[in-house]
């Protein structure tokens, strides 16, 4: 043992000895029974969830791009409302670019194309209103929107649109659509400024009229970080309830496949109520059968919006099944919301197998998704996901029943494919007790492991975790800990049975005197903490929030808006009181 490890345990063991001293003369022992380190610190406002899932709805660009007008967009919501759509849970008909007539010069307002859109977006949300369904829009970041500034994809009858971007008229474009009924917002970039998307939700705010906000950095060639946070522009889930995460989709299935890897790498950006989104579907859009559904079940598993993109007044019937496929659906509308996470692929990466815990307790959703040109089985070994007792499965997407798995499922999956498993087993619950050493249900780390350091040496890691450096904050030594790379996030099963969630915050000796991080606590989807910006110079803190009757606790450590490099954050001495 080298000295410097050697003094780390002494010191953890004078800690030990220490807080079992005082929690014996009954000093800090709170009623509840949590040892408590400090005065909780209150926190900074709590982020409001607008909406629980994802949005699903349908999109006019794919199909239509500047071809769409005022009947199209009527014969799509009379669609919607009769085939079995609307009863699926598509709520949203959004208008995409090309709708656009100009900025009247006196009022500031924007008009619709007179020829396209002759009666006007009041009229056409009043419309789709009257068929029990919402109505979306589209506009821009810059002075103009991205197909005003493309020639190619815009009809010559159809004006420049110079001047009908929204930048810099966010507020009165907030609440012109306000004013039409609008309930979605569907902002664009193809380089416009990104002061426009926080503008938009001040504006939206202004309102008083809940207005769902999706916004597309990466349009147009623009190619801008993750999330922005990491140049340390923006915290996009500050305030848009979706971002687009790359360029546009095409109904091809390498298109499908690059948008699922890149949804993958930011996972860990996704916090409740915000998606990323993988853009608007292309089911039904000239894809086999099997790679719609494959592009249907990843979506559905990553929790992006689903907003369909083909015309649904000419669909297939196999296409109509799909996009009502109630299996593939209830995993996108799942109330607990987590994005997929991939959880073993063969050496080449084309065979598969994603996972995310879904609200029931016990129960995961599992897609076997084949990117090879044959079929070929893939399996689904329960050891990784931590189920334990007996473990019932079927098929999501057909309802077929495959019976108890005793250690793992095997599928054949068509080539450019994918079979959607739901499994049933006991999760791990936790107990009283130290958190750092018990399992988890869900985690995300944009880089690097979870770290778990746990005292006495020999306590065994949760799945997923690597050991830690020491978990040492401001020279302080906690009996153990979980050290994180921000963005990271894990999930717990409370099931009802803890009270107290109690942990010291602070960034750990390897952020070496930089970073800047913002830890929060969420359970069912409920923020309980955050903490502000936390950096190397700012104060061990002390969270302590109430769980009783919490299904779930998620723990998130994010950027603190500029950029990750050296967020390397400690939840220490991280316990939960549970019954
Ligand atoms: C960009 C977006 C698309 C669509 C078009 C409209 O390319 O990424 O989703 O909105 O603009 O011009």
């Amino acid at each position: 043992m080298r000295s410097s490890a050697r003094s780390k345990v002494i010191l953890t063991f004078l800690f030990v000895t220490l807080s079992f001293a005082i929690a014996g003369c009954g000093g800090s022992t709170n009623s509840d029974g949590a040892v408590s380190s400090g005065t909780p610190d209150a926190g900074v406002a709590l982020a409001q969830v607008r909406y629980a899932t994802p949005p699903m709805g349908w999109n006019s660009w794919n199909t239509f791009a500047c071809k769409n007008t005022e009947a199209t967009v009527k014969a799509t919501a009379d669609a919607i409302a009769s085939n079995g759509m609307a009863a699926a849970g598509y709520r949203y008909v959004t208008v995409d670019d090309c709708w656009v007539g100009g900025r009247n010069p006196t009022t500031g307002q924007l008009y619709s194309n007179a020829t396209t859109f002759p009666d006007g977006m009041q009229a056409l949300a009043d419309y789709v209103h009257g068929k029990g369904l919402r109505f979306g829009i589209y506009t821009s970041a810059g002075t103009n929107t991205c197909a005003g500034l493309s020639h190619g994809t815009r009809p010559a009858s159809y004006p420049l649109g110079v001047g009908s971007g929204s930048l810099g008229h966010e507020s009165v474009d907030a609440q012109t659509f306000a004013n039409w009924g609008v309930d979605y917002v569907k902002i664009d970039y193809c380089g416009g400024n990104l002061s426009a998307f926080p503008a938009m939700r001040a504006g939206i705010a202004a309102t008083g009229r809940p207005m769902f906000l999706s916004i597309n950095p990466y349009s147009a060639n623009a190619t801008l970080p993750t999330n922005f946070a990491a140049d340390g522009t923006l915290y996009v889930p500050a305030y848009a309830d979706m971002s687009r995460i790359s360029q546009d989709i095409a109904p091809n299935f390498t298109s499908v496949t690059s948008i699922i890897d890149i949804s993958a790498a930011d996972a860990a950006w996704a916090v409740p109520g915000y998606y990323n989104d993988m853009d608007m579907l292309e089911v039904g859009n000239g894809m086999s059968a099997d790679q719609d559904t494959a592009h249907f079940i990843m979506w559905a598993m990553m929790s992006s919006g689903l907003n369909a993109g083909n015309d649904v007044t000419k669909q297939s019937a196999a296409t109509q099944a799909l996009l009502t496929n109630a299996g593939i659906i209830s995993v996108n509308q799942d109330a607990l919301a987590l994005q997929a996470v991939l959880d073993t692929a063969d050496s080449a990466g084309s065979l598969q197998v994603w996972t995310k815990p879904l609200s029931a307790t016990g129960t995961r959703a599992v897609a076997l998704l084949n990117r090879g040109a044959t079929a070929a089985p893939i399996t689904v070994n329960l050891a990784n996901l931590g189920l334990k007792g007996t473990v019932q499965a079927s098929n999501l997407a057909t309802g077929a029943t495959l019976g108890a798995v005793t250690t793992s499922l095997t599928q054949t999956v068509p080539a450019t494919g994918a079979v959607l498993i739901e499994l049933t087993g006991t999760d791990p619950q936790v107990v009283n007790g130290s958190l750092a050493g018990q399992n988890w249900i869900w985690s995300t780390v944009q880089s690097g492991t979870v770290a778990a350091k746990v005292f006495p040496a020999g306590s065994s890691l949760p799945a997923g975790a690597s050991a830690a450096a020491s978990i040492v904050t401001h020279a302080k030594s906690y009996v153990d800990g979980l050290t994180v790379n921000a963005p990271a996030q894990l999930v717990y099963r409370l099931d009802g049975h803890c009270s107290t969630f109690q942990s010291d915050i602070g960034l750990d000796a390897a952020a070496q005197g930089a970073g800047s991080v913002d830890y929060q606590v969420w359970a069912d989807n409920v923020e309980l903490y955050d903490s502000g910006t936390v950096t190397s110079s700012t104060p061990i803190k002390t969270v302590r929030v109430g769980v009783t009757g919490r299904k779930t606790l998620r723990l998130v450590v994010t950027d603190g808006q500029d950029g990750v490099t050296h967020d390397v954050a400690d939840w220490a001495n991280p316990s939960l009181v549970c019954s």
